[in-house]
């Protein structure tokens, strides 16, 4: 199977020196790809800006804004059996990238932002038959309800919801849970484990799940 995981934050430039970005560290992308490759799959690793070493076995394509992210994801999915999309891309960019480093002056600065193009619900509007297409939903609150929301409106057949209102979890954390929860209807607890072993139980639904669609 292929697989065409996305991972990390993007960064939206502000100028030269200034970006927009988030807390995203990679891992549970990174531990995904890792998880993908040792199942047996080939993997396709879309990476915004992180910390990370590129996971043996896997073609990693650095990237670092949503517009980056977008183009190469999207020339990637035309061959993806599997579409995992893990990485916290930017809702919105600067209107303005200014070509010189912005000066301080007295008063309040105002940067106006434009939305980034959804990069999932674009794959979701242009499914392949046969693809599985999987989000992921970070929430603070309401979590199961905002995700069900993002799978439908976004026409996905699985999404990962977790809790990034806990230290213990998501994000930076090496560790974390999720529900992950099916167009069909199905819903699964992951308890807060690794972000390793947490990858490789959604690998394996994912793949037994696969088999059955395909
Ligand atoms: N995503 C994307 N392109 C974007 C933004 C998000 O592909 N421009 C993907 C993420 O990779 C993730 C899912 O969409 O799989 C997250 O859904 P989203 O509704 O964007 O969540 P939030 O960014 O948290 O937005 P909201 O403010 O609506 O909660």
């Amino acid at each position: 199977m292929k697989y065409l995981i996305s991972a990390g934050p993007t960064r939206e430039k502000i100028d030269p020196v200034r970006f927009l970005s988030n807390r995203s560290s990679g891992k549970m992308g990174y531990a995904l790809a890792t998880a993908a490759q040792q199942a047996g799959h080939d993997v396709t690793l879309v990476s915004g800006p992180v910390n990370l070493t590129h996971p043996a076995g896997v073609k990693v394509i650095p990237v670092e804004s949503a517009a980056e992210m977008a183009e190469a994801v999207k020339s990637e999915a035309e061959n993806a059996d599997v579409i995992i999309m893990s990485a916290a891309v930017a809702d919105y960019r600067p209107v303005e990238v200014h070509g010189d480093k912005l000066k301080k002056s007295d008063g309040k600065l105002v940067i106006e932002l434009e939305r980034t193009e959804d990069i999932l619900a674009s794959l979701g509007q242009n499914k392949k038959s046969g693809q599985l297409l999987v989000g992921f939903a970070a929430e603070t609150r309401d979590v199961i309800k905002y995700a069900q929301d993002k799978l439908k409106k976004k026409n996905l057949d699985w999404i990962v919801a977790n809790d990034v209102s806990r230290s213990d979890r998501g994000f930076a954390s090496d560790s974390n849970a999720a529900t992950m929860i099916s167009a069909d209807g199905q819903k699964m607890d992951l308890p807060l484990q690794s972000k390793s072993k947490l990858a490789k139980q959604i690998i394996s639904i994912l793949s037994t799940k696969n088999k059955n669609s395909v």
